[in-house]
């Protein structure tokens, strides 16, 4: 189950990522927001990431317009890995490197072309299981 969450900047990527979600056969829960009306991007960060925290979701998605406020404010949260990635190889070495558990990224910053590719990415790397990455990550909690 992957939880989603975004803001008014974050809205119209947020549907095309959830078509492509429907597409690939991925379960999410949507935590909003609903609209292209200004909202409050920690309400959802928050929302997403507690789901991902408590293992009601296995991982989350993240966009606001740049992604760095959602994935600031996911990453209050305890357990939280979240990742702003705009490319496919850090979507990929987070995956491996850090086992982050949630992606974000800024819809006004790439188009949604990349960012599905982005996704796919993110969904499809396994973690390294490498000691010395379970270490470091050890080490951040
Ligand atoms: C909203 O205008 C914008 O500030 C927000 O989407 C995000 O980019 C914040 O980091």
């Amino acid at each position: 189950m992957i939880a989603l969450g975004c803001d008014h900047g974050g809205f119209a990527l947020m549907q095309e990522v959830k078509k492509h979600l429907e597409k690939r056969g991925f379960e999410y829960k949507d935590f909003g927001c609903d609209s292209e009306e200004s909202v409050d991007y920690p309400v959802y960060a928050k929302a997403a990431a507690n789901a991902v925290a408590s293992g009601e979701c296995d991982r989350g998605i993240l966009i606001c317009g740049t992604g760095i406020g959602i994935s600031i404010a996911a990453n209050k949260v305890k357990g939280i890995r979240a990742a702003l990635c705009h490319d496919c190889f850090s979507a990929e070495a987070t995956r491996e490197h850090n086992d982050a558990n949630m992606l974000a990224m800024g819809a006004r910053v790439i188009g949604p072309g990349l960012a599905l590719k982005i996704v796919d990415t993110f969904l499809d790397t396994p973690f390294s299981n490498d000691e010395r990455h379970i270490r470091r990550i050890d080490m951040i909690e």
